[in-house]
């Protein structure tokens, strides 16, 4: 186990002081969630069901006996648990690594409080160092490229790489990230984009920082 992994551990470990009990909660997908998973089975505690973002995230629940609730069977979430790529100061973020960013962004949307599980490495002064995510139609692929090379950033297909939801990925280097939201919303105009990775729309309430003295919990407006 990597140094890295051990935060992502420890972040994960932390993050089921935030889980309501008997309440439906949301869970993204990657590394760190999956230690979040296991971490929350270990803890005996219980919720009524879990929202999933992704078939890996339902595969794990599975494993670890959490019951899995779709999003028809419930109104809302009491909170949603996911990790990020990057997180800037104002607790927005670059997500989508592991290609989940879609059914995330819609799980998130539904969640009364957003909490992500983050090692130090992810929590950054400016989004952009990371490519951008961007989900989008097959048929579109190209069309969207070209686009988004307007706005100054340069797209890479993620070759071999299919979404849950049929969908492949532009990973888009080389953008100006400095205005989140409104370069959210722009790259979400593109006729063929399904979503992009960017979460200024729907930032994180909570942020769990874990670095190598400890996980740091980090609230903005809770
Ligand atoms: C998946 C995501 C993940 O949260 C992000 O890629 C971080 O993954 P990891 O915890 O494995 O570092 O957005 O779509």
């Amino acid at each position: 186990m990597t140094a890295q992994d051990d935060l992502k551990r420890m972040a994960g470990a932390k993050a089921v002081e935030f889980v309501p009990e008997d309440e439906y909660i949301g869970i993204g997908t990657g590394s760190t969630v999956n230690y979040f998973i296991q971490a929350l089975a270990a803890s005996g505690k219980t919720v009524k069901g879990a929202v999933s973002s992704s078939n890996a995230t339902s595969a794990m629940l599975e494993k670890y006996g959490i019951p899995e609730v779709t999003l028809s069977d419930v109104v809302r979430v009491a909170a949603y648990f996911d990790g990020a790529d990057e997180v800037n100061h104002s607790l927005q973020m670059i997500k989508g690594g592991g290609g989940a960013l879609l059914r995330e962004k819609i799980v998130a949307s539904t969640a009364d409080l957003f909490v992500c599980i983050a090692d130090e490495s992810k929590y950054v002064a400016r989004l952009g160092k990371f490519p951008l995510p961007v989900e989008v139609i097959p048929h579109a692929r190209s069309l969207v490229a070209r686009q988004l090379l307007k706005l100054g950033g340069e797209p890479q297909l993620r070759v071999g790489f299919t979404t849950d939801s049929g969908n492949e990925i532009l990973d888009v280097s080389g953008l100006d990230i400095s205005r989140p939201l409104t370069l959210e919303d722009e790259i979400n105009q593109i006729p063929g984009v399904v979503e992009n990775g960017l979460f200024a729309r729907y930032t994180a309430d909570i942020l769990i920082l874990a670095r190598p003295g400890g996980a740091e919990v980090i609230k903005i407006g809770v």
